[in-house]
């Protein structure tokens, strides 16, 4: 039998892809984070980044495979789940259900918009407004784009939604993956469940300081 022809080989599709891009997620919050380095520390990461072409690409096109399989199971298993949950005759109860684990598809949805929305704006720079330029030795200036759109307006607002979006979702969906996996039992599961939580929660306060400091007018 195929993987994707059952349930289980799906939710264990989703999860594997799914925790691949957490590592991603993980290691763009670290090097955003050479930002607090200054110019000089957020360019220079950039740079060594696009020296090299063909792992840029590699990892591109295994992040668009693992988006569109996460993509296409997560709403074939929101299907199955709504038609699977009974709505006429019974009170509805979310049996340790969550705010994350109740709005997983909308906050895919939200994540999947903001990141065609980012790439737009800081990989091909096509936003109304988006400075691009180099430094002074030549470095496409990753900085001065970055601080020049968090400053003020509407942009800081979508980024600081989105994080919170991504963090609903990962709060959830970390913890998911050793379900899948059947790791959990009646004693791990809270424990599985807070450092889900909190592992996302570091994450979004990596993700937030970004546009909260330049905002506060501290990196400019
Ligand atoms: C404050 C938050 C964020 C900042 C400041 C930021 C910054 C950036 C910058 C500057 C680039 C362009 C890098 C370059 O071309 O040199 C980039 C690319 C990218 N970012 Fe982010 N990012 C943020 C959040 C996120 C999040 C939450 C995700 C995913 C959920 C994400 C996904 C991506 C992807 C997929 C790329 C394209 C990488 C490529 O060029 O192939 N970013 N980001």
């Amino acid at each position: 039998m195929q993987i994707t022809n059952s349930a289980v080989g799906r939710k264990l599709l989703m999860a594997i892809t799914g925790q691949l891009m957490v590592l991603f997620v993980i290691v763009h919050m670290l090097g955003n984070s050479s930002i607090f380095l200054g110019a000089n520390g957020i360019n220079a990461y950039a740079k060594h980044l696009h020296d090299l072409p063909p792992l840029v690409w590699a990892f591109r096109f295994s992040m668009l495979a693992f988006i569109l399989v996460h993509a296409w199971f997560g709403i074939q298993v929101s299907v199955e789940n709504s038609a699977a949950t009974p709505k006429k005759y019974s009170v509805q109860k979310h049996l340790r259900a969550t705010l994350s684990s109740k709005s997983m598809i909308w906050t895919g949805v939200i994540i999947a918009l903001f990141v065609i929305y980012h790439l737009l704006h800081f990989t091909v720079h096509a936003i109304p407004g988006v400075v691009t330029g180099v430094d002074a030795i030549g470095r496409f200036d990753v900085y001065t784009m970055v601080v020049n759109a968090f400053q003020s307006g509407l942009v800081p607002v979508i980024y600081i939604a989105a994080m919170i979006a991504v963090f609903l979702h990962l709060s959830h969906g970390v913890g998911s993956f050793f379900q899948t996996l059947g790791w959990n039992n009646a004693n791990t599961l809270p424990k599985i469940s807070n450092t889900s939580r909190g592992f996302s929660f570091v994450l979004l306060l990596g993700y937030i300081a970004i546009p909260v400091v330049i905002l506060a007018g501290i990196l400019k």
